[in-house]
């Protein structure tokens, strides 16, 4: 009796000395409080799948989906951008018209962190992880300025200047936003991601060898 006592007692410190010395699990139970606090599911899905089915679905979403947020941002990034929330889109969400008003939810510093961390933990199996190295290169980037136009509709810093098409999220800073296994993701499983869109579909169009440098170079991308 008293050492089965004892026993559960040590397995039970033992595990809250576990998880309070990992700080970023303690944060993200934070995050995730505060997530729910400040309704930011009013305008994000945090659970996968992928519900939108038609474009109708597409335009009543208010914002873009987060359920594989953890897989899709770089780990960095995300608590920067919730306490200082710079346009990443150059206009508004499902518009093509209106400019971005930029009036995105700030978080204190300490929050971000916090909703950061929970964020961080929603990640997809279908994101591989260290397949893609961010690289600049001939082949990716003639992909996305010639043959594919990509460029055509997401903006991308040229020689310091900033260039391309204003329709899809701001592709300016990919390297510090985005972790490039997800674009590879992105761009290959269009079906699990994002299966209503309006960028094109190019699985079929872009070889696998052709994807893995597109992906490298957008993640190379300043
Ligand atoms: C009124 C709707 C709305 C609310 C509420 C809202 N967001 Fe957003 N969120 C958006 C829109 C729209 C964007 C796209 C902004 C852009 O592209 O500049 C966005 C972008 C984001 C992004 C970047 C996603 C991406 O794929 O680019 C994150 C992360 C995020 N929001 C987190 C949050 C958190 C955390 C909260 C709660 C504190 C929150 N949002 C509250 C509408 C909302
Ligand atoms: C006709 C316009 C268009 C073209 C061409 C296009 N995209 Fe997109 N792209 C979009 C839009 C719009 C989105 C936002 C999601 C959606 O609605 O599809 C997007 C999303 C993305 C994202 C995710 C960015 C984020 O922050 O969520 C990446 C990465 C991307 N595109 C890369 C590419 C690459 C690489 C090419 C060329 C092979 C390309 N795009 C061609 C319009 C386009």
């Amino acid at each position: 009796m008293m050492i089965s006592k004892i026993i559960a007692s040590l397995a039970l410190s033992v595990f809250f000395l576990t998880a309070s010395s990992i700080p970023a699990l303690a944060g993200a139970t934070e995050g995730k409080k505060a997530f729910e606090a400040k309704k930011c599911g009013q305008c994000h899905q945090s659970e996968g799948p992928a519900r939108e089915k038609t474009i109708k679905d597409q335009l009543a979403k208010k914002g873009p989906e987060l359920w594989y947020a953890g897989s899709k941002f770089a780990p960095a990034f995300l608590d920067k951008w919730l306490a200082d929330p710079r346009p990443i889109r150059p206009l508004e969400y499902n518009s093509l018209t209106k400019k971005n008003a930029g009036n995105h939810p700030k978080l204190s510093s300490a929050d971000a962190i916090d909703v950061a961390a929970y964020l961080m933990t929603l990640r997809s199996a279908d994101v591989k992880d260290g397949a893609i190295q961010p690289r600049d290169n001939p082949k990716g980037r003639a992909i996305f300025i010639k043959k594919q136009a990509c460029y055509g509709c997401h903006e991308v810093t040229v020689r310091g200047n900033k260039a391309g098409g204003l329709s899809g999220p701001a592709l300016t800073g990919a390297s510090k936003r985005l972790n490039p296994d997800w674009v590879y993701a992105y761009m290959t499983k269009p079906r699990i991601f994002k299966p209503v869109k309006d960028m094109p579909d190019y699985t079929g169009y872009i070889n696998d060898a052709e994807m893995k440098d597109l992906s490298a170079y957008v993640g190379s991308l300043d």
